[in-house]
């Protein structure tokens, strides 16, 4: 076992008791590592998905329940159309390659974001991802695919709205629990720790509502060179954030 190894593994031992229930993650810098290596955007994409697996174990082993990745935003179809599919395929190919080990494993996967719009054998195989492993609960990945925060909330008004017109709902009972039971979200708790790789810092529209006491922590690293001790760094990061939710600390009061 290398240094790096020990230490992480100690970290592990200690965080356990303590570690966020749902981390976030927007897996940014792909094209950056790549231009940097003078490859193809594409091949940082695919560098990007085993920084995907080696995240989903290394939360898996620490102790987290739930994962949300943004890999395709509803602003991700202004790039060229060979990147759109090259974007799409690498989801195709994850789903194919993976699905077997993740569903023996225990991993319960959900596709957030819009399906109207996708490929149709896209969208057979996201149907199929979650068929699949519908019954598990040991982990929860949730996968944000033509996901944009505004569009997920117009897309609930609507059904809401029409629940509403429908006189499964009065209007004087839209509460923020039951607009949340509209989102594509529902039933999960909302992300303790929200992680942006390759040092921008914004939102790019990822969770607007789930997101709102979430700790953001931005890392300067690109996303393919993300791994288990940097996953590790950021929950040591969120173990020293106090969480006031808009109250005061006890020792204040
Ligand atoms: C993140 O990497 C992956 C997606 C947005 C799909 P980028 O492709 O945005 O990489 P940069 O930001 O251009 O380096
Ligand atoms: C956000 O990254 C979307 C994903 C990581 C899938 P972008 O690279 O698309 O965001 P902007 O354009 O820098 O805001
Ligand atoms: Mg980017």
């Amino acid at each position: 076992m290398s240094n790096e190894d020990a230490s992480v593994t100690s970290a592990i031992d200690t965080v356990r008791s303590d570690v966020p229930k749902h981390i976030a993650i927007i897996m940014d810098g792909n094209g950056r590592w790549a231009k940097a290596r003078g490859l193809p955007r594409a091949s940082g994409h695919e560098r990007g998905v085993e920084a995907l697996r080696r995240t989903v174990e290394g939360a898996a082993d620490i102790g987290i329940r739930y994962l949300t990745v943004y890999s395709f935003s509803t602003e991700n179809w202004r790039r060229p159309a060979s990147e759109v599919n090259a974007l799409f395929g690498l989801l195709k190919l994850f789903i194919q390659k993976d699905l077997s080990r993740l569903k023996r494993e225990g991993v319960k996967i959900r596709v957030i974001g819009r399906r109207e719009g996708l490929p149709k054998d896209i969208s057979e195989l996201v149907d199929k991802a979650e068929f699949e492993t519908a019954e598990n609960d040991t982990f929860f990945l949730n996968i944000a695919f033509n996901y944009g925060g505004r569009e997920e909330i117009a897309r609930a008004v609507k059904r809401l709205a029409a629940d509403v017109g429908s006189g499964v709902h009065a209007s004087s009972d839209v509460t923020e629990d039951l607009v949340a039971s509209y989102l594509d979200t529902a039933g999960m708790p909302d992300p303790d720790l929200l992680i942006r790789t390759s040092g921008e810092y914004r939102l790019s529209n990822f969770l607007l509502w789930q997101a709102a006491y979430s700790e953001l922590v931005f890392f300067d690293v690109l996303w393919p060179d993300f791994d288990q001790v940097w996953l590790m760094k950021a929950v040591e990061m969120f173990r020293e954030r106090e969480r006031r939710f808009g109250g005061v600390t006890p020792e204040d009061n």
